[in-house]
């Protein structure tokens, strides 16, 4: 029989897979209005110091039960001990969540970028509330990533980064040259966001540093595990990692490149107060950057076109990473094709978006449609993931790898054992991630609908803890053999003719 393999195919595959989940919106858009709120280049050497002291280690720990484990989170962490499969479980579910927001965002950045394209730059206001349309794009935004997922981690994750993330890439460069050379403004942009201002940066700027840092690397949330797992073992995920590491903060750093001079052109053509930008929330890209492309003069459309595709083009290589988790989980746990599992959690994922949807829609306009708390359900699902289940998912990782496991990572045969990254990994990591997980909910607690939003993170906490000792932990939860199994299984029956479709000879 011919033997299949489930995974990337070559380093450079699974590298560009890993940096397009770690670039998305929270490097376009969270990452400028944090920046602008604390202090600007203060900002971002924080940030940059969080990459390096906690991101980079987790990130490297994750991988590692990823390619330790050869399996779905799940069963990644069963192998430590069947206690710690909750933790793999709720690693699976708070992708689940994310999904359902990031499908209406990535819906946003289609439509915004389709409209670029035919010269409406300013839609915000008939878009943001015509439910049918916002749906309409998310639909698009998740078929074209199940279209991705369907094609196999091969043949469509890996062979897509490789196509998107130099594009996008691309984009950014032509989009930060356009913006540098708007003349007016770029100067007073430019000292804002590199000249440091240290005595603008507050503890709670440092903290959300640390967070920003953390989802923007993709942490906590199973997608490096997953994207792991399907990593070669001779991989030097050390390498890896620090490649990855550095191209996201290089990535970032360039957006700040780009959107900050544009930011201060427009505020100096128009008079308008810098404090009376709307930066926070979804405002920055969605209302105030469409103000300022509006105000360029000629090259206007051209650049929202840039921003817009590059932004839709991140978005969806980021959702791919987290649709990539819960149908990896699905194959191997349900032995079922990866069509299958793909159509399957893509629709049950775009029909919890449909409230989200709709209640983004309605606090965008001033209601209170679908809102739980006070909040509309996107900040709740944000608060619920972003700040309290996914530090204690990454902070399981780092404890796992710290002291359960001498998985080699560097991809030699005897591994070598590094005692500065033993002591990241082991203590400083976990600790600072305590810091963040306690900060973050008093931070939370302290906001209004604060508690409203913990109290969901426990009931998802309970549901999880319920169904793992219910149904998960005395079942075999699969492994990335099992999905190679079926693949082989699938492509037999489709040379013996028993059974039509495309799937099987996408992956090879
Ligand atoms: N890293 C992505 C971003 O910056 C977000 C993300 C988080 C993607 C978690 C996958 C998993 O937008």
């Amino acid at each position: 029989m011919n033997r299949k393999r489930t995974g990337f195919g070559t380093r450079s595959g699974f590298e560009l897979a890993a940096i397009g989940s770690a670039v998305g919106l929270g490097n376009i858009w969270g990452f400028p209005y944090k920046t602008s709120a604390n202090g600007g280049a203060a900002y971002l050497l924080v940030y940059l110091l969080c990459i390096l002291l906690v991101g980079a280690v987790t990130m490297l720990a994750e991988f590692g039960v990823g390619r330790r484990g050869k399996a779905n989170p799940v069963t990644a962490y069963k192998s430590f001990s069947p206690g710690w499969g909750v933790i793999g479980l709720l690693t699976v579910v708070i992708p689940a969540l994310i999904i359902c927001y990031y499908y209406v965002l990535g819906g946003y950045t289609v439509k915004y970028a389709l409209s670029s394209f035919a010269g409406n730059i300013g839609i915000f206001s008939s878009f943001a509330g015509n439910t049918g349309d916002v749906l309409l794009h998310t639909v698009i935004f998740a078929a074209l990533a199940l279209a991705i997922i369907m094609a196999g981690v091969r043949g469509g994750i890996e062979t897509s980064s490789k196509i998107l993330l130099p594009s996008m890439i691309v984009l950014l460069i032509a989009l930060s040259s356009f913006t540098l050379l708007l003349g007016e403004g770029v100067r007073e942009g430019l000292a804002f966001y590199l000249r440091p201002d240290f005595h603008a940066i507050s503890w709670a700027g440092v903290l959300s540093a640390m967070g920003q840092a953390f989802f923007s690397l993709s942490l906590g949330c199973g997608a490096m595990i997953t994207y792991g797992s399907y990593a070669g073992k001779k991989i030097n995920l050390f390498r890896s990692t620090a490649i990855i590491c550095l191209l996201d903060a290089v990535i970032t750093f360039m957006v700040g490149l780009a959107i900050f001079p544009a930011l201060f052109h427009y505020v100096s053509v128009t008079g308008t107060a810098p404090s009376e930008l709307g930066m926070g929330g979804i405002g920055l890209i969605f209302i105030t950057l469409p103000l300022v492309f509006g105000e360029m003069p000629v090259i206007g459309q051209v650049v929202s076109l840039l921003f817009f595709v590059m932004t839709a083009i991140a978005a969806l290589t980021s959702v791919v990473s987290i649709v990539e988790v819960v149908t990896q989980f699905i194959i191997q746990c349900y032995r079922i094709y990866r069509t299958r599992a793909a159509i399957l959690v893509t629709s049950i994922c775009l029909a919890c978006a449909v409230p989200v949807a709709i209640s983004l829609g309605s606090s965008l306009n001033g209601g209170s449609l679908l809102s739980l708390f006070g909040k509309n359900l996107l900040d709740i699902l944000d608060g619920v993931t972003n700040t309290i289940l996914m530090p204690l998912c990454a902070l399981a990782a780092c404890l796992a790898m710290g002291w359960c496991s001498d998985h080699s990572l560097s991809g030699e045969e005897t591994p070598r054992q590094n005692s500065a990254l033993v002591v990241m990994m082991k203590f400083i990591a976990p600790l600072l991630i305590v810091v963040i997980e306690v900060f973050g909910i008093t931070d939370l607690l302290s906001s209004p609908g604060g508690a409203g939003t913990l109290m969901c993170a426990c009931a998802v906490l309970v549901i999880t803890a319920v169904a793992y000792y219910g149904f998960y932990r005395g079942r075999d939860t699969g492994s990335n053999r099992d999905e190679a199994l079926l693949l082989e299984q699938a492509v037999e029956k489709r040379k013996a003719g028993l059974q039509r479709g495309w799937y099987p000879e996408r992956d090879r």
